[in-house]
């Protein structure tokens, strides 16, 4: 779709739909009242009618309005000025695409950024149009012999309302585009089933992303890598698949020679049956999305070289199925991780923190400035959090402040959890250093304790996307999160984002 910045008289212009915001049932902000002027007060008359109810989303479609050189007005209420905040803005925004897609128009002139809440600055505005009008195009349909007809819209042009604002906003449209593409990709990889997104798919993924951007190098460790290094934890899980485990890891160099990177580290569980502690029946087949952290990464690294941005920037995808197999393991074994420390596996489903523990591991090489894992770790995250917020566990006060404000500004939420000591004799075991489960109650914690111990040598923070990376019911797929506090999280730490 392209996307443009516009400006000037709005009577003047010529599009096949114009989009207006209107507040209240018939308060208009600056675009419309000029717009109302223009027509003698057309605007004004029909809202005086009744017709748009004071509820952030609803339109009004309409024709032929006296005095313009649109086609078509679109009013799209923004709800009661006292509740006017963001969340009816994206309302609005989600809206005013859904109903653009309906009338197949092929251009639009969208105002709405420029009738943004007064708490939202203008590039974060416009940033958010054009990720909701990108992600209206998103459909899933790889798998469906029927494929899905593109969206009619072509080009959606936002009108400036200041040409004071203008290298600020085109700076926003390219961060939104790249942001968007990002979690189109991470949905994509979600929904693909787990006898395609295999770990030597992902480690495609990578490869072809680097050749898409040369910036990016990619390496893949093999089984036999990764054995030679004493990656024992997460071979052991591996070892119970016929996919041989991968471990891809992506070097973007993107910043000054001396700097220290920032590390993102996917879970890339492709398929999580539970292994020998085989789960139940019910819903197993959403054990496919278990490797959006992995997704995610991805995401966020293809928004980051996109928009070029100036960081050196690692990506680890430790890769594996989890299945129930002769060689698979069984409860009560014990391995030993990349780190040395030995592994009681009182649970062959606490997989994730068996592959991730040597993905951890082998980040110290690195020297990271931060590493940051992203995954679908625990049920129990999912029950204590719901579908809204990311776990987020870190000892490291910085890194959560700069991770929960980038998931706020990102509009991609993160609520943080306890990561305390007392929390670890949860996972002693009689017959290792750590069992790899703790009792039910503080799963999340636990889970989050466990994969503290390799984390040591660097600032590390966790994010649990258990709950949050897909949905369920009838829009079950993937929700792309959290490549939006991702982006946001490097946008900021590359110094070239606009403030909170
Ligand atoms: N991938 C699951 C976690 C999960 C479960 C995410 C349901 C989303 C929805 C993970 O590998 C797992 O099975 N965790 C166990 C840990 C337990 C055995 C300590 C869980 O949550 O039950
Ligand atoms: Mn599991
Ligand atoms: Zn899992």
């Amino acid at each position: 779709m392209e996307l443009s910045l516009k400006s000037g008289d709005l009577a003047t212009r010529k599009t096949p739909c114009l989009l207006l915001g209107v507040i209240g049932e018939r308060q208009l902000p600056a675009p419309a009242q000029r717009v109302d002027a223009a027509s003698g007060g057309y605007l004004t008359r029909i809202l005086a009618r009744g017709d748009l109810e004071a509820e952030a989303g609803r339109t009004l479609l309409l024709h032929e309005v006296p005095g313009l050189k649109a086609e078509r007005v679109l009013l799209v209420s923004l709800g009661p000025q006292d509740k006017y905040d963001r969340k009816a803005y994206l309302k609005a925004l989600a809206a005013a695409s859904g109903r653009l897609q309906e009338i197949r128009v092929k251009e639009a002139l969208s105002t709405l950024p420029a009738s943004a809440p007064a708490s939202l600055d203008f590039a974060l505005a416009l940033r958010d149009a054009v990720t909701t009008a990108l992600d209206k195009g998103y459909r899933y349909d790889r798998t469906k012999s029927e494929k899905k007809p593109p969206l009619a819209l072509q080009a959606l042009h936002f009108w400036l309302g200041g040409e004071e604002r203008k290298a600020q906003a085109r700076e926003a449209l390219g961060q939104g585009r790249a942001l968007a593409t990002g979690v189109s990709l991470a949905k994509e990889l979600g929904n693909l089933p787990g006898n395609l997104c295999t770990p030597a798919y992902l480690a495609d993924q990578a490869r072809d992303l680097a050749k898409s951007f040369p910036a990016l190098k990619v390496e893949v460790l093999e089984e036999e890598d990764m054995a030679k290094l004493g990656m024992g934890a997460l071979l052991s899980v591996s070892r119970g698949s016929r996919q041989p485990a991968k471990l891809i890891v992506m070097n973007y160099g993107g910043g000054k020679k001396d700097a220290k990177p920032l590390v993102l580290v996917g879970k890339g569980l492709t398929f999580d049956a539970g292994g020998i502690s085989l789960k139940p029946g019910p819903d197993m087949d959403q054990m496919k999305f278990d490797m959006c952290g992995a997704a995610s990464v991805l995401g966020a690294l293809r928004a980051a070289l996109e928009l070029k941005l100036p960081l050196n920037l690692i990506g680890v995808i430790p890769a594996s199925e989890n299945l129930p197999d002769g060689a698979a393991n069984k409860p009560g074994d014990i391995v030993t991780s990349l780190s040395g420390q030995t592994i009681e596996i009182l649970n062959t489903d606490a997989e994730g923190r068996l592959i991730l523990c040597d993905a951890l591991t082998y980040c110290e090489r690195f020297e990271p400035a931060a590493v940051i894992d992203i995954a679908t770790l625990t049920g129990a995250c999912a029950i204590a959090l719901g579908k809204v917020a990311s776990g987020l566990f870190t000892a490291d006060e910085a890194l959560a402040a700069d991770l929960l404000a980038a998931g706020e500004r990102a509009n991609d939420r993160a609520w943080r959890l306890p990561l305390w000591d007392d929390y670890q004799p949860l996972l002693d075991s009689n017959f290792a250093d750590m069992a790899n489960v703790g009792p039910r109650e503080g799963g999340a914690i636990s889970g989050a304790c466990f994969l503290s111990r390799y984390a040591k040598k660097f600032p590390w923070a966790h994010l649990d996307i258990a709950g949050t990376a897909w949905l369920t019911g009838k829009e079950k797929g993937g929700t792309g999160r959290p490549v939006p506090l991702l982006v946001e999280f490097l946008l900021q730490r590359a110094g070239v984002a606009g403030r909170a």
